[in-house]
């Protein structure tokens, strides 16, 4: 049974217990930790109260305090953006495993100190692209390592979402360069990580227009990327803040030679086209079987990202999405921020590129 402890208990810390309470078998809640204690007691109550129990869940208010008394062998961070690798270098370098939210970082250069402190302690290190797990992703990936799409021209991932005003006034570290960047980096970045997993990861070029247009924020509220493969396939990114009057679609598309997939539904979670030279399956009878829409645009994912750590803790392998697999669509943004700060395409090789740097 690992010990897992929650460091951050705001919006989507609610997905953190969702996933402890549906992986109960290996894994226990021990602690949950909040700068503001009210949200740190609201959550270890939940948790409580989800799995009918009056075990002790330890309360604080400074992690290293917590770390240090009741030594957790996992834990979570969902804190705003910006404090994730401060946090997640921390414990790494103390040997405890670590569950981070996306972003996993807001530069390049912590991303790779958190990747490497977790090599060098030899623990485990998550980052939260939960829609990788969706079954519709899976079966997508799966045509891809099976080849059926043959050779791989483009592929889109379109963002068209509303985050009003009333949504960045909630939390005022978003939409600000130093704790979250803008609608690339905290709403677009699931796409683009599923994106790039599909073409095939390896970069040449990434070029981006983004713009701030309706929201009184620092970062951008639109942002258009085009991102060169080393294959030569090219990826389109269309992601916004500012659709009218609320969230239209999340899709990925992927066209090959001999291929057409389209994926979306709330969270990327429904085959939409479906169309193989191979007919190894007909479209009709995969749009059947389509998986239920989830409750938010958070998805179902935590849950088996979970289970996927901790059978990765268990068996000693990387996780699914591990540091390595993280760093990958946070960089495809870092560049994107840059070519819109030069005004030239970013060649991808030796890139380096901070947030801040916007400012
Ligand atoms: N995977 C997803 O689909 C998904 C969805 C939403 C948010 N997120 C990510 O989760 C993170 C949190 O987002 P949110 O909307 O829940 O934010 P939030 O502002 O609601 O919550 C953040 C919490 O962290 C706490 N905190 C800050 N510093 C701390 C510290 N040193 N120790 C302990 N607690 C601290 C704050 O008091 C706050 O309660 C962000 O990185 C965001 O990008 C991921």
């Amino acid at each position: 049974m690992l010990k897992f402890a929650i460091i951050g208990c705001g919006r989507i810390s609610y997905k953190h217990v969702e996933a402890l309470v549906n992986n109960k078998a290996e894994g226990k809640l021990i602690a949950t930790c909040d700068v503001v204690e009210e949200k740190a007691i609201e959550k270890a109550n939940e948790y409580k109260s989800k799995m009918n129990s009056s075990d002790e869940v330890h309360i604080y208010t400074d992690y290293k305090k917590m770390i240090e008394e009741i030594k957790p062998d996992v834990v979570t961070i969902a804190t705003e953006s910006g404090y994730h690798a401060e946090i997640a270098l921390y414990c790494l370098n103390k040997g405890i495993h670590v569950i981070v939210e996306k972003p996993m970082a807001l530069s390049t250069e912590d991303a790779e100190k958190m990747i490497k402190a977790a090599d060098k302690n030899k623990v485990k290190l998550c980052v939260c692209h939960q829609n990788r797990f969706n079954p519709s992703i899976q079966k997508l990936r799966k045509a891809i390592e099976g080849n059926r799409f043959g050779k791989l021209v483009n592929g889109t991932a379109r963002i068209l979402w509303n985050r009003n005003m009333g949504y960045y006034e909630q939390a005022p570290w978003r939409g600000t360069w130093e704790l979250d960047g803008g609608t690339l980096m905290n709403q677009c970045i699931h796409n683009i990580d599923l994106l790039q997993w599909m073409m095939g990861g390896e970069i040449e070029t990434v070029y981006a227009q983004t713009g701030t247009f309706l929201r009184d924020i620092e970062a951008e509220d639109f942002g258009a990327i085009i991102v060169r493969f080393k294959t030569g396939a090219i990826g389109i990114v269309e992601g916004t803040a500012c659709v009218y009057p609320k969230n239209l679609e999340e899709t990925l598309s992927i066209f090959g030679e001999n291929g057409t997939a389209v994926i979306g539904g709330l969270a990327v979670n429904k085959v939409e086209t479906w169309r193989f030279a191979d007919g190894l399956d007909s479209e009709e009878e995969v749009l059947k079987h389509q998986a239920e829409d989830p409750d938010s645009v958070y998805g179902f994912g935590h849950t088996p990202l979970f289970k996927d750590m901790i059978d990765a803790i268990n068996e000693d392998r990387q996780p699914l999405v591990s540091g390595k697999e993280g760093i990958k669509g946070m960089n495809i943004i870092l560049a994107a921020y840059k070519s819109q700060k030069e005004g030239i395409p970013v060649k991808y090789e030796n890139f380096r590129f901070r947030t801040i740097d916007m400012k």
